[in-house]
């Protein structure tokens, strides 16, 4: 990827994730002449059912600019042409099944992949004739993607749930009853004991059920409670195309595969969704080409551990090469064998369009061979960011969370990483408290900060999950506020320490991606730099390196050059 010019003139400060100030920037991309935007487009038979495509061919001969197409993008359709409903059950007609325009509400909590989850429930609800609003107080239905993960994320949606029980019992009479869902990590790890214990909610949907969503809400319509909490051993919804409900996002995620085999003793993650599953390479790029199309500008792979993906679903892909776990790395699991792994998938998403960025999260620190870092290296459109979870500094805690890997091993694979590509960005998840974590083992974590110098981090307070395996076999020993306290230290030291490390772009100029006015102030812009650091700049005009002469103001999906003049951490 390489800006098409660029031209500096102010400065101002701007700032990121972790921080960075700044002077600003330029450039723009030119989608025109994007000779490989011809040669990833969609099949002949594709092109002639798809308009869009039409479209967008039309106007590419034309020499479109990326504005263009992000002005243009289809947008999420409020009114379904013909519901697409599958067979009922015996007991429910088709017509039960349609949503019969019926007003969708979707919340949000938890991870990303929630975020992709709840686009997937609505693709398959906007299919089956319902409406999706944004204004709770006209919705029909209220659907609550959750999140179990820690105790607090289930204790807000109990709270939620309050609010909504009122909301419920102030509809009018003529208008029809409001119905609520539960969705997600939450419903498959209570069950019915949602049901029992808050009676407003009339739907539970685990993660792997939502293609039931149509007849669980025709179950409701009807005044029963309805749910679904049955996990598979092959979901992946490798065919239903999350709606983009943003039509001016520059950034889309992409499920790769669900569920978690690692079985990290204080997680929850793979009781709630289940065992892992890689979903076809195929249709992974399949929907890459499309959001290319769009005119995106940035992908994110996502899955609770992308770069363990394996997709077995043709036998030939049975005797693929296979690859080594990363050094002193071992797994909870018998060795998996075969199969189309992360460094071809990578590989794949990264030709479809050298100016669309890839990126991947959750990723496990296993499953960095060399032929992944060596690709991350080399492919100019593959962010130099990597999330490295370490969760503890201390081996013997590591070794009581199953983590499969020592201090050491995690360290030198750090040292590799950074060898291997010049320059990355780095970032990591730590829980402070676990069980039996003494107050060495708490410094091991603090120097651990200290050694690695993460660009990003994200932590957390140990939070007991039952049925992990630290719930049957360790105790929760840690008062809550040593572990609270714990986590304001390491949160400190994170900080020092990303402060440090991101001084070093002061200085230097860094190719950004805007994607949108900025929260702070009307006069500036936002986007991110290849590190994912959120760098803020001034809304001006700036020499547009594809018309020399020609001075622009940036756009959503444009690439500017920034150089960065200090940095802040928040
Ligand atoms: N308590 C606290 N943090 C947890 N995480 C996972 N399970 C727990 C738990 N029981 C954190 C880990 C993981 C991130 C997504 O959430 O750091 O990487
Ligand atoms: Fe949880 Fe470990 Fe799986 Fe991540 S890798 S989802 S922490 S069990």
């Amino acid at each position: 990827m390489h800006p098409l010019q660029c031209v500096l003139q102010a400065q101002r400060c701007l700032r990121w994730g972790p921080l960075t100030s700044v002077s600003w920037l330029l450039l723009r991309t030119c989608r025109a002449h994007s000779g490989v935007r011809s040669s990833a487009g969609p099949s002949p038979e594709r092109r002639q059912e798809d308009g869009v495509w039409k479209d967008f061919s039309s106007r590419l001969a034309t020499g479109p600019t990326f504005q263009h197409f992000i002005r243009s993008a289809s947008v999420p359709q409020e009114k379904p042409s013909t519901p697409d409903v599958e067979d009922p059950p015996p007991y429910l007609t088709v017509d039960d099944l349609l949503g019969r325009q019926r007003k969708v509400y979707l919340e949000t909590y938890g991870c990303q992949m929630n975020v992709n989850d709840t686009e997937i429930a609505w693709s398959i609800l906007q299919k089956s004739g319902y409406l999706r609003t944004s204004n709770l107080q006209e919705a029909d239905v209220v659907l609550l993607v959750t999140c179990s993960i820690r105790e607090k994320a289930e204790q807000t949606i109990w709270n939620r749930l309050h609010q909504l029980k009122s909301l419920k019992s102030k509809r009018l009479r003529s208008q029809v009853p409001l119905r609520i869902g539960i969705l997600g990590c939450m419903a498959e790890r209570l069950k019915e004991e949602i049901l029992n214990r808050e009676k407003t909610v009339d739907i539970l949907a685990g993660p792997d059920a939502y293609r039931d969503l149509p007849r669980l809400l025709a179950v409701a319509e009807s005044g029963q409670k309805a749910a679904n909490v049955l996990l598979s051993m092959d979901e992946t919804y490798a065919d239903v195309l999350p709606v983009q409900m943003s039509p001016s996002a520059t950034s889309a995620f992409v499920s790769i595969m669900r569920g978690c085999d690692n079985m990290c003793s204080y997680c929850i993650v793979p009781f709630t969704r289940g065992r892992e599953r890689s979903r076809p390479v195929a249709s992974i790029l399949e929907e890459v080409r499309k959001l290319s199309e769009q005119g995106l500008k940035e992908v994110t792979l996502l899955g609770q551990n992308v770069n363990s993906f394996r997709d077995n679903s043709e036998v030939q892909f049975n005797n693929a090469v296979s690859t080594n776990l990363s050094r002193g790395f071992s797994t909870n699991y018998k060795a998996k064998q075969g199969g189309l792994r992360f460094a071809y998938l990578l590989d794949q998403v990264s030709r479809i369009d050298p100016e669309m960025r890839i990126r991947f999260t959750s990723p496990h620190p296993k499953d960095f061979p060399d032929e992944v870092l060596q690709l991350i290296h080399e492919r100019d459109n593959i962010c130099k960011q990597i999330h490295l979870p370490a969760q503890s500094g201390s081996s013997r805690v590591l070794e009581a969370m199953r983590r499969g890997y020592s201090r050491e091993a995690y360290v030198e694979l750090i040292h590799h990483i950074r060898e291997s590509i010049p320059g990355v960005s780095l970032s990591s998840d730590f829980i402070a408290g676990f069980c039996g974590e003494t107050e060495e083992d708490h410094l091991q974590t603090v120097s651990l900060l200290q050694e690695v110098q993460y660009n990003m981090g994200f932590l957390f307070a140990y939070s007991m999950r039952q049925k992990t395996r630290a719930y049957h076999r360790l105790k929760d020993d840690i008062p809550e506020e040593v572990k609270l306290r714990r986590l304001e230290e390491l949160i400190t030291v994170f900080r020092e320490e990303a402060t440090k490390a991101n001084k070093t772009f002061v200085g230097c100029t860094q190719l950004v991606l805007v994607e949108g006015l900025s929260k702070r102030s009307a006069t500036d812009l936002y986007g991110r730099n290849d590190g994912n650091l959120k760098v803020i700049f001034p809304d001006v005009a700036m020499e547009d390196v594809t018309n020399p002469g020609l001075r622009v103001q940036a756009q959503p999906g444009d690439y500017v050059l920034v150089k960065h003049h200090e940095m802040e951490t928040i």
